[in-house]
């Protein structure tokens, strides 16, 4: 049996990919341990869900720090107390400061709801939508010094649709985050992530077989 990687989950809000972490820990499918979750928001409905699993959960608020710097450092002494390995960023709206980076050095992870490097930022569902693109989707990677621009691990494409809201694409996306984030870090769990510069190369793992997808559906061609 895998040692299990300890988790230190990062939230600001709703934590749905939270629940799709802890959901497949308890269904026995990710080799994890969620050693405690860190919300810079009190009012998070994330907080509940640590609460109703009984995961320890400290609420960092960032409005009590004089600056970011000294709001991560707070993050990282709680995190090392409780042996963190794996830095999980679950709908974590702050900005990591390089004195996090160093503190776990490709260690982090975050989820972004685009095709990166399309889309970066904080509006990456209404920025895709807005911008008429046929496909979407979301997408793991580990946390560098950019915004949204570390290596990435693994990312699924979802369709736009003509008849689409923002809010039906929203959920079409988050439904495929719930799949990849705990895949992400299940590989990473069974040290199948191999980092050579941008790259992120995955060891011994099934290769893809898909075919490439059009949208609108090609018809004569
Ligand atoms: C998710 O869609 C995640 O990809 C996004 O926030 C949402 C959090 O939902 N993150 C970002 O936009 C980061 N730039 P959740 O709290 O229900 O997991």
């Amino acid at each position: 049996m895998l040692k299990k990687v300890n988790l230190g989950v990062l939230v600001s809000g709703s934590g749905s990919n939270l629940q799709s972490v802890i959901d497949n820990i308890e269904l026995g499918k990710l080799d994890a341990a969620i050693k405690v979750i860190i919300c810079n928001n009190p009012d998070a409905y994330a907080l509940k869900r640590a609460k109703k699993h009984g995961i320890p959960s400290v609420v960092i608020d960032h409005t009590k720090y004089r600056n970011r710097e000294l709001f991560d450092l707070k993050m990282i002494e709680i995190l090392k107390s409780f042996s963190v390995e794996l830095v999980v960023m679950a709908g974590f709206m702050k900005v990591l400061t390089a004195t996090f980076l160093r503190a776990f050095p490709m260690k982090i992870m975050n989820i972004h709801p685009a095709l990166l490097p399309s889309f970066q930022g904080l509006h990456g569902q209404s920025g895709a939508f807005e911008y008429g693109v046929k496909f979407t989707g979301c997408t793991v990677h580990f946390a560098d010094e950019g915004v949204d621009t570390g290596p990435i691990i693994i990312q699924a494409v979802v369709p736009v649709c003509d008849d689409d809201t923002v809010e039906i694409l929203q959920k079409r996306i988050l439904k495929e985050e719930h799949r990849i984030y705990p895949q992400a870090i299940q590989l990473y769990a069974e040290n199948k992530l191999e980092i050579s510069g941008r790259k992120v190369r995955i060891r011994d793992h099934k290769k893809f077989e898909g075919l490439p997808q059009h949208n609108p559906p090609l018809e004569k061609f």
